[in-house]
């Protein structure tokens, strides 16, 4: 009797994490085209540039994620949860999948420091348009 009550719990523990997990999988990628594009001046127009070259083929138009990697406007990657440093280590050394299932993120090639610096000003710049913070 145990054993089934103890099975029963697990059967109901296991479905509410697997729940967890989808919503969280789902809300890793936005529409693009329901993203605020922030104002863009002419050094964020270069900061876009450098993302849509070096990010977008993962995280998305806009930020807003694909099937290869989450969006930026979840709330994972607030400034407060993920600070710049965080980004500029994703950039030059890859990041280990642990908030998704998406995979592993490998380490961006040929990429410089100036160009992660911008590419950072140009998602923090959406999220903010976004209301992220
Ligand atoms: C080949 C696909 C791919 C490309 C290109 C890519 N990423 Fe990622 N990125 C991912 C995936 C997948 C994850 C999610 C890993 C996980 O499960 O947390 C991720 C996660 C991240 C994270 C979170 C890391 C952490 O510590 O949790 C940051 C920051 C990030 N990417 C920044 C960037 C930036 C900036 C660029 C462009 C310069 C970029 N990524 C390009 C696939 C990619």
């Amino acid at each position: 009797m145990k054993l089934i009550l103890f099975s029963a719990c697990l059967v109901v523990a296991t479905m509410v994490a697997f729940g967890r997990f989808t919503d969280l999988a789902q809300a890793a990628e936005t529409s693009p085209g329901s993203v605020k594009a922030p104002e863009m001046t002419p050094q964020l127009n270069l900061a876009k540039m450098s993302y849509d070259a070096y990010c977008a083929s993962c995280h998305g138009q806009n930020t807003a994620g694909t099937e290869k990697g989450p969006s930026f406007l979840h709330r994972v990657y607030h400034p407060g949860h993920h600070g710049d440093t965080a980004f500029v280590r994703a950039a030059k050394q890859g990041a280990r999948a642990h908030h998704w299932q998406f995979g592993d993120m490998p380490a961006v090639k040929d990429i410089t420091d100036p160009q992660i610096e911008l590419v950072i000003k140009y998602i923090r710049a959406t999220q903010r348009a976004n209301g992220l913070f």
